[in-house]
């Protein structure tokens, strides 16, 4: 049985592997997540930027995609890494593609230089558009 500090660090090295494969050509800010799914699956991914710039994806849509396609449909953690100067929070897009599998449970992590902060959801994104609107 894996404990927190030893799942973080792993989630660290995905994340950080990951960004160091981003594609960010135009921006030069890399970024890598990881995930760790209700299966303790462990999904990674990074930024991928296109020449039409407005069709780049982010690490953590990319991350969710690859859990999505192994069957995982909860986030218990998303940790996150850039290249930046600071920790750095998910954009507001991303905020809402986690909310999509994500519980009040769910950590949001962001990592820089040894320091954390970790997030709910619900503090990331207050008053969400969700699934509850459509039924
Ligand atoms: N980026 C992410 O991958 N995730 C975020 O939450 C914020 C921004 C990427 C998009 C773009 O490739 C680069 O960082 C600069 O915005």
């Amino acid at each position: 049985m894996t404990n927190n500090k030893e799942t973080e660090a792993t989630l660290i090295k995905y994340a950080q592997d990951a960004m160091k494969k981003a594609h960010a050509p135009y921006s030069h800010f890399c970024v890598g997540a990881a995930i760790l799914d209700e299966k303790s699956s462990i999904h990674a991914g990074c930024n991928v930027e296109n020449a039409a710039y407005p069709l780049g994806v982010c690490a953590e849509g990319s991350a969710i995609s690859s859990m999505v396609l192994s069957g995982g449909r909860l986030i218990k953690k998303i940790l996150l890494v850039s290249t930046g100067e600071k920790l750095v929070t998910p954009c507001g897009g991303c905020r809402q593609k986690i909310k999509e599998f994500s519980d009040s449970e769910t950590q949001i992590i962001v990592y820089h230089d040894n320091k954390y902060s970790s997030f709910s959801i619900n503090d990331l994104l207050p008053h969400s558009f969700s699934d509850k609107f459509l039924k």
